[in-house]
């Protein structure tokens, strides 16, 4: 049986509008600088959303993007998928049945995927599958979150590298050949400590453990698992396309490190023109930098009908997923 072809509909994102440019955590007396964080990471900026705004809120509005770009109503949506790790509540109800609600959708199915950093391609595979199999003719996909709510902010080596937003993707069918041509995911769950949130869920509830409440990092270590994991996956996604590297058009990655990306670039031999890098100015939005990366690739004309995409996110758990997509083949 010939499952049907999916592809991106439409690409969308919402970044909260407050800068904190890395020179801000000195002036917040941080014992870091903007020499520092600019060579260990590639990010000179961030955004940061106000204390009245919650994931749902950015998911929002990233969410109406992808849809006015789709050209597609909330009256169109089969299945809402939302990748996040931050959701506004810690159980229920989850980000995606608020996204339900505001944005007017019929009462369709709508929840969440927790997959850290590599949420986004999680919840593609999903969307993905529920259209080949006849489930839904239009899904919604978004990722979002809001880390910042989750940093100690004196943490020098874990709060100057995250900041917050969403990106959203609408999914539907497309012409044969196009569309989304292979995902992977894994999960090394062996890597679990060395990044992680310590208390706050059932093994250790709060405000007992209030201090294990923020982010948990061992950099180095991350650093390490997350080249060899994304190179690995890439090359297995490839072969499993029967692609070649040379073939992709634009590389997508998780935006968590210039020195990550660049290794990744080196080593699948992709010049700095195939790959999509914008850390820069947002840091790291876990789940939500792919389709906001993807969004501003779509905006800057870097990708033309029939390119090869192909989109790679890491993060803890550790997760790891990758999808290849042919842009275009719009119906
Ligand atoms: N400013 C100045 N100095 C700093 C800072 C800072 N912001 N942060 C750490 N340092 C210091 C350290 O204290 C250390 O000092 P010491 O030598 O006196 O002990 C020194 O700099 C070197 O520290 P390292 O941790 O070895 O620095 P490294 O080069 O490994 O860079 C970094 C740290 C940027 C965190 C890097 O390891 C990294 O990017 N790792 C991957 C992180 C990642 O990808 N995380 C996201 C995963 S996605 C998800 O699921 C959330």
């Amino acid at each position: 049986m010939t499952l049907p072809a999916v592809g991106l509909l439409g690409v969308g994102k919402f970044l909260p509008p407050k800068v904190v440019a890395n020179d801000d955590f000195v002036a917040m007396g941080l014992d870091t600088s903007d020499a520092w964080i600019t060579e260990r990471t590639g990010i000179k900026e961030r955004r940061i959303a106000d204390a009245d705004m919650a994931t749902s809120d950015l998911a929002f509005e990233a969410a109406k993007a992808a849809l006015a770009h789709a050209g597609k109503t909330a009256q169109d949506i089969d299945l809402i998928v939302v990748a996040t790790s931050t959701p506004d509540h810690p159980l229920f109800p989850s980000v995606a049945c608020q996204l339900q609600d505001r944005l007017g959708a019929r009462s369709v199915g709508a929840f969440d995927v927790s997959a850290a950093c590599s949420g986004f391609n999680f919840a593609l595979s999903v969307g993905t599958q529920a259209i080949q199999t006849g489930n839904a003719n239009t899904v919604l996909v978004v990722s979002a979150d809001c880390l910042s709510r989750f940093l100690n902010w004196k943490d020098r080596g874990t709060c100057i590298l995250f900041g917050d937003g969403a990106g959203a993707v609408v999914l539907g069918k497309v012409q044969a050949g196009y569309g989304i041509l292979a995902t992977e995911l894994r999960s090394e769950g062996q890597y679990g400590s060395i990044l992680n949130v310590p208390a706050g869920g059932s093994k250790k509830r709060l405000p007992d453990q209030e201090d294990e409440s923020f982010i948990y990092m061992d950099g180095k270590a991350v650093f390490k698992v997350a080249v060899h994991t994304v190179v690995d996956t890439v090359h297995s996604i490839l072969k499993t396309a029967g692609l070649s590297p040379d073939q992709i058009q634009l590389l997508v990655p998780h935006q968590a490190n210039v020195r990550i990306i660049e290794k990744i670039r080196e080593t699948l031999h992709l010049s700095p023109e195939q790959v999509m890098v914008n850390i820069a100015q947002y840091g790291n939005t876990s789940a939500s930098s792919i389709p906001i990366a993807l969004t501003e690739a779509v905006e800057a004309n870097r990708i033309q009908d029939g390119d090869l995409v192909l989109t790679i996110g890491f993060g803890a758990g550790f997760t790891c997923a990758a999808s290849i997509i042919r842009w275009g083949g719009f119906l």
